[in-house]
């Protein structure tokens, strides 16, 4: 979605902030722009922005367009179509100020009528502009002051940085929802709504918090709230590998990510298991043993991908720990006005931790009482802060749109909970040892399948000439044919649909024909004969067929085309049954010719609801 990048210090500001944006594409977006600001009181503000890439803009700014000291945005359209005027930056009607936004302005509507009535004409179709005018309205003696004036009349959320041509030393940026970061460089300073723009530059770095603001000059930064009074908001090191950040010699970020897997397992693993008592540690829950054993349902909350690997973690639980378990879509949660229980454990699921749906979840659950938890990867994020307590999931920055590494690291944290919800209840030391060992070897069993990738990839040029196609399993292997339906249709456009395997002959068999091929997904359990002959059914209708299963599992000699995956322990085992699904996405969108990091229509994070 929407991304925000400033600096202010020595450099020419807009080829830096280019740069930055360039480094936010992956979020997703139609439009980019860029403002910059000449060094004397009242010279203008410069703007350039147009719909399209960040290279389009790039093309378009003049070689004359100088400034140390400028804002630029990536516009992932809500209010008023991807066109060159809706672009952020905006300004006010005398061109003195320009503001870049993310997030929503509420009662833009109303306001835009109240500025109209003044006598002022609208130049897009955004809620961002109102900003700009009131801004530019406002005659109190700071820019500071200005921009608290305009916030007091706004309802919303934001993240947004501001210019003004009468405060040529400084940017003013401002938080409510939507994250805004600030890094410390030397003599100068940047901002921006994601690591991802910064790290390059710095990773000395503060994060601001809802209801902060902060003034940027070239010598540092001050934070303060709407009231003007001081906070202490202090710049940390972080410690990252900004290589991370770069695809290297990788084809594309989602490629590479992929193959992070064994890495990022081992990672999320790391210092959690307790081998000797057959359990896991996760201190960050912040819940004693005896409040652990008190929960009687646990109810997993999360959006798209995070959500399905949620109906893994519900299983697990249900499985190991033996307590009622579900998930459910978070987007759909608050809108129920669900009953929220004190004895359940309410389980946050998100890579990002800024998906606005999960965090409003959060609230939701939070405001009745109820005690959450988040996984998440993103360290500070919005739903991490939001949560009582919770792991992190290692997994390192994720920036391709299809997530890969991340699903793989909440899927064995949801081990990891499920270990340690079991362990104080019902599950014995020697079945916790078998879980443990199962774990330890999990990262080498996701390179055996990556290793397999030239098998996946001529499967998936197979399945990629179909138009549309079903993904299927049952009990453990539904959440799985979900997930990979979600990553097929996410970066190839094709119609993917996951079935349960048991619902097939109540309707869908009817569109089983030559050109509709199914994945299906038969591990070795206790339904595999049940499995083997729905797809007899499938063949004898003459569907294509891919199996993902494990070797020595008897198919009954249907027709299909089989790929063999590792064994795990059988709670486990979905995630390596997942991974090939990750595969065959990927190289049928290849084979399609799409630009798997950037699906159309699609944004990293969800930040609107
Ligand atoms: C799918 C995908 C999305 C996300 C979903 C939640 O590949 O990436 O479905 O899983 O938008 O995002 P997070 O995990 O950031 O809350």
């Amino acid at each position: 979605m929407c991304g925000i990048v400033g600096y202010v210090g020595p450099q020419p500001a807009a080829p830096l902030i280019v740069e930055g944006l360039t480094r936010l594409e992956h979020r997703g977006y139609d439009s980019a722009g860029v403002a910059v600001l000449g060094a004397t009181p009242g010279s203008a503000v410069r703007v350039a922005k147009r719909a399209g890439r960040v290279r389009d803009l790039q093309d378009q700014i003049p070689p004359r367009f100088a400034g140390r000291l400028g804002i630029g945005h990536t516009r992932w359209a809500t209010h008023g179509p991807a066109t060159d005027a809706n672009a952020h930056p905006h300004t006010d009607t005398a061109g003195a100020v320009a503001v870049v936004h993310n997030g929503i302005i509420d009662n833009a509507t109303a306001l835009r009528a109240l500025l109209a009535e003044d006598g002022v004409e609208f130049a897009s179709d955004t809620d961002t502009e109102v900003l700009a005018h009131l801004i530019g309205a406002s005659t109190a003696p700071t820019l500071e002051e200005r921009v608290v004036e305009a916030l007091r009349r706004i309802e919303g959320t934001y993240g947004l940085a501001v210019v003004h041509a009468d405060f040529p030393d400084r940017i003013v940026v401002a938080r409510n929802g939507s994250p805004l970061i600030v890094g410390v460089g030397e003599k100068e300073m940047h901002v921006a709504s994601d690591l991802a723009a910064l790290v390059r530059y710095t990773t000395t770095v503060a994060h601001l918090e809802d209801g902060e603001l902060a003034t940027l000059t070239a010598a540092g930064f001050s934070t303060f709230r709407a009231d003007l009074s001081r906070t202490d908001t202090r710049a940390h090191v972080l410690d990252i590998d900004p290589a991370a950040y770069e695809a290297g010699e990788a084809d594309s970020f989602m490629h590479k990510e992929m193959h992070e897997q064994p890495s990022a397992v081992e990672r999320v693993l790391r210092g959690r298991l307790d081998e000797r008592f057959g359990t896991a540690h996760l201190g960050g829950l912040n819940m004693d043993a005896r409040e652990t054993r008190a929960i009687r349902r646990v109810k997993i909350l999360g959006c798209g991908s995070a959500y399905y690997v949620g109906q893994m973690g519900a299983s697990l639980i249900e499985e190991l720990a033996r307590i009622p378990a579900d998930a459910e879509a978070a987007s759909e949660f608050r809108y129920r006005n669900p009953v929220i229980e004190p004895d359940t454990l309410y389980v946050a699921v998100s890579q990002s931790g800024e998906t606005v749906d999960t965090l409003l979840a959060v609230e939701e659950v939070r405001r009745k009482g109820g005690r959450v938890i988040g996984l998440v990867n993103v360290v500070g994020s919005a739903i991490a802060r939001a949560c009582d307590g919770g792991m992190y999931l290692h997994a390192g920055p994720e920036v391709a749109v299809a997530s890969t590494k991340a699903l793989s690291t909440m899927f064995v944290g949801f081990a990891l909970l499920a270990l340690q919800l079991g362990r104080v209840r019902d599950l014995s030391i020697a079945d916790g040892k078998r879980l443990i060992a199962a774990l330890d070897a999990l990262p080498a069993q996701i390179q055996q399948i990556l290793d397999r990738e030239d098998e996946l990839a001529a499967a998936a040029q197979r399945l990629a000439g179909a138009e549309s196609l079903f993904f299927i399993g049952r009990v453990r292997g539904y959440p799985v044919a979900r997930e990979g339906a979600q990553k097929f249709k996410e970066i190839t456009y094709r119609h993917a649909e996951a079935y349960q395997t048991s619902e097939l002959k109540h309707g869908p068999l009817a569109l089983i024909s030559p050109t509709l091929p199914t994945v299906a997904v038969v591990p070795d359990d206790e339904l595999t004969e049940r499995n083997a002959a729905a797809l007899h059914e499938i063949a004898a209708r003459k569907g294509p067929l891919v199996v993902i299963t494990h070797a020595g599992v008897d198919l009954g000699g249907v027709a299909c085309e089989r790929i063999d995956v590792p064994r795990s322990e059988r709670e486990l085992d979905p995630l390596l049954l997942a991974v090939p699904l990750q595969m065959l996405a990927y190289h049928a969108a290849v084979a399609l010719g799409h630009d798997v990091d950037k699906p159309r229509n699609l944004a990293k994070s969800v930040t609107v609801e």
